[in-house]
């Protein structure tokens, strides 16, 4: 089988810590995939210097596939957050979220199986604002015809090949009129591309209020950028929250996946951290790179650490270190 060159970014934080674990993980599972690692973080950057250097970049264009730990986000104004110059630099159009269940990791609801796709590029999240006056500030969220058509496409596409039911777009455009608007409506017109998917639309309080209550109500959603930031912590709680949770950000050319969680200073180095979130995002990596026997074989032995629960990290509950609940997966590995 052929090696893939994937790049890795560790991260601040617990990151090299979570993204060690991965390696082991994929290691021993015979995953053909060797690493390109870059340390990027906000404390390399200068002022006036590119919060990402060039060969990071080039690195993950050429590589085609990424795998990102948590970056810390530089407080105050002045620098932008180092995820949103990635994703904006490498045209990473949709941000894809899939909250399942887990086994044996008890929540509300044992049965969630929601995907939100969010649009990753522009939204609220273009950094224009200004102060108009002072006291008076402006910030824009720029919404357009094709990067929302884009998104839309992406989430039909999704649902398509994943055997799901139902896109339902999620937005404000009772408010919004013209931004939310003009994103239902591009949402509206590509849903009738796909006549075997099912097309719902939910203003996006409703949508939470559901998703609290009646969960089930949710297939694949697709949402702007703010509000799927939200709404995709939202879903994620529902399973157990970020430490759990995979994402994947996906560009024409380019795959990154990353955990969305913070970097938890708090306990860096101690290992403590969870690599869970990261360590699925690395499966839905291996899923894009088609190996998809290596990803069900680390992702069962993942599910069977969690259910049989001797084995699980502090903010699941349990005592074990990181290298422990590593090793468990690993022992694991064999029987998945
Ligand atoms: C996420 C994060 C980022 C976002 C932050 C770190 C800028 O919360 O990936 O969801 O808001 O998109
Ligand atoms: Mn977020």
């Amino acid at each position: 089988q052929a090696v893939r060159t994937v790049t890795l970014f560790p991260g601040d934080g617990i990151g090299p810590e979570i993204a060690g674990a991965v390696k082991e993980i994929f290691r021993a599972a015979d995953a053909p995939v060797q690493w390109e690692e870059i340390a990027i973080s906000t404390k390399n950057v200068k002022p006036g210097e590119d919060l990402i250097p060039q060969a990071a970049l080039d690195s993950v264009r050429r590589n085609r596939y990424g795998l990102k730990g948590p970056l810390e986000t530089p407080v105050g104004k002045g620098h932008k957050s180092l995820n949103l110059t990635l994703r904006q630099a490498l045209s990473l159009y949709a941000n894809v979220r899939p909250c399942v269940s887990m086994p044996g990791v008890k929540t509300k609801f044992d049965n969630i199986n929601v995907v939100t796709i969010r649009e990753n590029t522009e939204g609220e999240y273009v950094g224009l604002e200004h102060e108009v006056y002072p006291g008076v500030v402006e910030s824009l969220k720029v919404i357009t015809r094709q990067a929302s058509e884009r998104v839309a496409r992406f989430a039909f596409e999704y649902a398509r090949s994943n055997q799901r039911k139902r896109v339902t777009a999620v937005h404000k455009a009772s408010v919004l009129k013209m931004s939310d608007g003009m994103f239902l409506e591009c949402c509206r017109r590509i849903s009738k591309e796909y006549p075997d998917i099912e097309f719902k639309e939910a203003l996006i309080e409703l949508c939470c209020g559901y998703l609290v209550s009646q969960p089930q109500r949710y297939d694949v959603l697709v949402l702007t950028n703010l509000a799927g930031d939200i709404v995709s912590d939202l879903a994620a709680g529902l399973i157990g929250g970020l430490g759990l949770t995979a994402s994947l950000n996906k560009g024409e050319h380019v795959v990154l996946a990353e955990a969305v969680h913070g970097t938890a200073p708090d306990i860096a180095g101690k290992d403590w951290a969870n690599p869970t979130a990261l360590l699925l995002s690395g499966v839905m990596l291996l899923r894009e790179m088609d190996l998809h026997d290596h990803a069900e074989r680390i992702e069962r032995a993942v599910h069977q650490v969690l259910q049989d629960a001797q084995c699980r990290t502090r903010d699941l509950g349990g005592t074990a270190r990181c290298s422990e609940y590593t090793q468990a997966i690993i022992d694991r590995l064999g029987t998945a």
